[in-house]
């Protein structure tokens, strides 16, 4: 099954968020494979965002994650958990996101929107390689993973 990359950004980590946003994957049935603190540099920033370089907006979205606050790093893993990590995050402006989304029951800024997940299987694998050492992904099934993955 496949992994997607989730971040808790600066704000949603000071707003102390945090352990909402991992309830959700995390009660949808979803594994983690990994889980850390970090305070980004600004070039990690730029690597991650660098699809957006052109994009007026980039210069403070930059300055938004390597605010100094850190975010929350984390794999899940999953079926599905690509496209489905996209509808537990919601729209990209809050104010279009569903409001049992993140983004919709807490946000209401779309530069402070709370958390990133990865778009596509190939962001995902560019970012988790971004984000993570080998190392880092823990291997192992949870005890509700055949009850929770079981498709008959
Ligand atoms: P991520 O999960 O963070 O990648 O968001 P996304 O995939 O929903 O949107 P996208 O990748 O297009 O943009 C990345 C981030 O840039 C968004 O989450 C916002 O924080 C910010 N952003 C996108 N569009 C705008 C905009 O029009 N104005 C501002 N201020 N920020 C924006
Ligand atoms: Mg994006």
């Amino acid at each position: 099954s496949e992994r997607s990359f989730v971040m808790i950004k600066p704000d949603g980590v000071s707003r102390q968020l945090v352990g909402k946003i991992v309830s959700r994957f995390e009660e949808r049935g979803y594994k983690l494979v990994a889980i850390k603190t970090v305070t980004p540099s600004e070039d990690l920033a730029k690597e991650h965002y660098s699809d957006l370089a052109a994009r007026p907006f980039y210069p403070g979205l930059v300055k938004y994650i390597t605010s100094g606050t850190p975010v929350v790093a984390m794999v899940w893993e999953g079926k599905d958990v690509i496209k489905q990590g996209r509808r537990i995050v919601g729209a990209t402006n809050p104010l279009d996101a569903d409001p049992g989304s993140v983004r919709g029951q807490y946000a209401v800024s779309v530069g402070r929107n709370l958390i990133h997940a990865s778009d596509s299987f190939e962001a995902a694998t560019k970012e988790i390689g971004l984000w993570f050492k080998q190392a880092e992904l823990s291997d192992y099934e949870p005890v509700a993973w055949p009850w929770v993955m079981a498709d008959n």
